[in-house]
This record gives structure tokens, sequence and C-alpha cells, in this order.
């Protein structure tokens, strides 16, 4: 697969959050996601346990299926988030127009997932439920670097994609319409995966690093 003309600080600082440019009526050879995956697999495991797995969903009804849970839990999510971010936005014009953003975005993903032409889950072994911070850090730390590593990937292919996690309010569910073993494996994400229009993206406002820093003690 060719790789885009990119250096790695501009990967790292341009692989953004890819909704509205996600081309979803250009297919994605499976070959694409097999590099990707393979390239996510030398993430780090505690104690190497590798014990991942990754669902990729292509079939169009499983998709459907899965974008019906996601709009969902979007709706679960905007009921328990809604006044969060109204106090946010009432904090600042730049607050207000950045949530602003985030939630028309978010909506036109919400409502096109389904024809998001690959779905991939990240799973791992293992459930965090009612578990010490230790060991749902290990399992947490895990899977989410793997993850991050196949979004870096897929960035360098010409792919967008986004981490996701409105569809684990009905985990369950998806793990019946993906026949995962929903008791002994968690689901860490769903990120969709297609073609961007243009490849040319930019670094995200972000905080200051002053704001965040702290220099041998908090
Ligand atoms: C743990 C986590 C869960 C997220 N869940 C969702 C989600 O369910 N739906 C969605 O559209 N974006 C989701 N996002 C994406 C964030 O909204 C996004 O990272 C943020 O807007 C910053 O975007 P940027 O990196 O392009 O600047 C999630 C991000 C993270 C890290």
């Amino acid at each position: 697969m060719p790789i885009l003309n990119l250096s790695i600080d501009e990967l790292l600082t341009t692989t953004r959050t890819v909704r509205k440019r996600l081309d979803l009526t250009r297919p994605v050879e499976p070959e694409v996601i097999r590099e990707c995956l393979e390239i996510a697999l030398q993430a780090p495991t505690a104690s190497n346990s590798q014990s991942w797995h990754f669902v990729v969903v292509t079939d169009p009804q499983q998709r459907e299926a899965l974008a019906t849970l996601y709009r969902k839990g979007a709706d679960q999510y905007k009921a328990l988030m809604t006044p969060v971010f109204e106090k946010r936005a009432a904090s600042s014009e730049q607050e207000a127009e950045a949530i602003a953003r985030v939630t028309n975005s978010g909506q036109y993903l919400i409502d096109h997932l389904h024809e998001v032409p690959v779905h991939v889950i990240p799973c791992i072994w293992g459930r965090t439920d009612h578990m010490p911070a230790v060991a749902q850090a290990g399992l947490w730390g895990s899977i989410m670097p793997a993850a991050w590593s196949f979004m870096l990937a897929a960035r360098s292919r010409g792919l967008g994609t986004s981490l996701t996690s409105f569809h684990l309010f009905f985990e369950q569910e998806a793990a019946q319409v993906l026949g995962i073993p929903y008791e002994k494996v968690t689901q860490a994400a769903l990120i969709p995966v297609a073609y961007t229009r243009g490849t040319d993206f930019k670094p995200g406002p972000r905080k200051p690093l002053e704001s965040v820093l702290h220099w041998d003690r908090w």
C-alpha cells in the first residue's frame, strides 16, 4: 500500500478524529486493514500477554446492527453529558465553539456509521468490572496502545479513523451481534475506518503544555 509522505512528528500530530471527511463510497481493501493490524501487534502489553483480539466488521448487516447500538448509546451519552457541555460552553466563546464543532461532527458519525465501510473493534481478554486500579491499568493499557498504533498506521495509508465508545453502553448486545464471549472479553472501542477525502490534516487545538505539565511534583 502506498504510504503518505509524512514525517513521524507530522503523523503523530495530524492523526485526527475523522468523521465528516470519511469517503463513504470508496471500498477499503482487506489487505490494508491487515497491514495496519500487523503494525498494531507491535504495541506493548502487560507481561507481553498479547491477550488482544481484533474484530473487523465489513458485513453491511453487522455494521447496521452496530450503528443502531451506537445511535442508542449516543442518546444515553447526550442525556448524561448535556448539562456538563452546557456548563463548559457557558465558560467562554472559544469553548462554546469547540463544543459545537465536536457535537456537529459527532452527529455526522452517528447518522452515517452504518455507511462507514470498516468497523474495527479492539478487544482484550478479561473484564475490569470491580477490579483494582492496577488491574484496570494493565487491561486497558494492553489494548489502547495497539488501537492507537492501528490508527496511526491507517492514517499513514490515507485512511481516517476515530476512537469511539458510544456502542459500549450496549456492549453486551454488541457482543451478541459479533459472537464475542462477553463474560470473558472486553471491547475497548469501535474504530470506524474509511479512506479520507484529501489527506491533509492539521494538528488539533490543545491546552498549552504548561497548563498540564508537572515536573518532579504535581
Ligand atoms: C476514550 C475516547 C472515547 C471516544 N468516544 C467517541 C465516540 O463515541 N464518538 C465520537 O464521535 N468520538 C469519540 N471520541 C473522539 C473524541 O471526541 C476526539 O478524540 C476529540 O474530539 C478530539 O479530536 P481530535 O483528536 O481530532 O482533536 C472518543 C475519544 C476517546 C479518547
